[in-house]
């Protein structure tokens, strides 16, 4: 059982000229085109982790935000499997050992990895959750805004092997392992090597809005 959990801090306001916290350097921050709120603006996906473990209550944290996550029919479809460097070194390495040569040259230095992992069944009659992987993905996402709230981050990764992963950790047939999870706090982009660095600090773009939001007919 994990510790107590800790009040996450203050959500802060959207206003732009407002200071990033230390975790988030002001080159990582969303550069959106309308007002956001800053949580949103200030999570990102690092490669680079400090040594800093997360805490027990954090954890704890992060997963109670997944589970406040809507799901079709409230099934909350998503699991996580947890393996923590320090305090579980085995299952942490079997994890490691699923992601791909690129992924694991950094995500190795991470304090804690995760796997998310959608169940594609209802419990409740068995039949298919056609949303099991969206909502599992909407749990992460929560996720991921909380673990920013707490100067955390966590980067996902479709980098691995599924079926290794469900080897290794015995998950049933009706489970599909969705995506790795690396989580720390962020460290410096100079401790990658250079390829990564250059990728860790390329400044953060999406397309517009315009390509992907139709208002009244497919294609806008
Ligand atoms: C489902 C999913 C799979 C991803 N797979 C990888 C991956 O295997 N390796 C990696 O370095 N990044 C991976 N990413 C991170 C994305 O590259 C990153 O989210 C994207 O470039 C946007 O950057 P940001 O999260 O910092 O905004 C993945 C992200 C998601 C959501």
């Amino acid at each position: 059982m994990l510790g107590p959990c800790r009040r996450a801090p203050a959500f802060r306001s959207n206003r732009r000229s407002e200071p990033c916290p230390p975790t988030t350097p002001p080159d990582h921050e969303a550069p959106a085109d309308r007002p956001i709120e800053a949580l949103l603006r200030r999570r990102w996906s690092p490669r680079s982790f400090t040594d800093q473990p997360v805490s027990a209550a954090a954890l704890e944290t992060l997963l109670e935000a997944a589970r406040w996550a809507a799901s079709c029919n409230n099934a909350q479809p998503w699991h996580y499997l947890i393996a923590r460097r320090q305090e579980d070194a085995a299952a942490f390495e079997a994890l490691l050992g699923c992601l791909t040569p690129n992924n694991q040259g950094w995500a190795k230095h991470a304090p804690v990895l995760m796997l998310s992992v959608a169940r594609t069944t209802f419990p409740a009659n068995g039949n298919p959750n056609r949303h099991g992987w969206h909502d599992t993905g909407a749990a992460s996402a929560q996720m991921a805004l909380q673990a920013a709230a707490l100067g955390l981050q966590l980067h996902q990764m479709a980098g691995f092997d599924p079926a290794r992963a469900r080897e290794v950790f015995a998950i049933p047939a009706e489970y599909d392992p969705a995506a790795a999870i690396a989580l720390g706090h962020p460290g410096s982009a100079d401790a990658l090597p250079e390829a990564l660095r250059q990728r860790e600090t390329a400044p953060r773009a999406r397309r517009p809005v315009a390509e992907f939001a139709y208002f009244g007919k497919w294609g806008g």
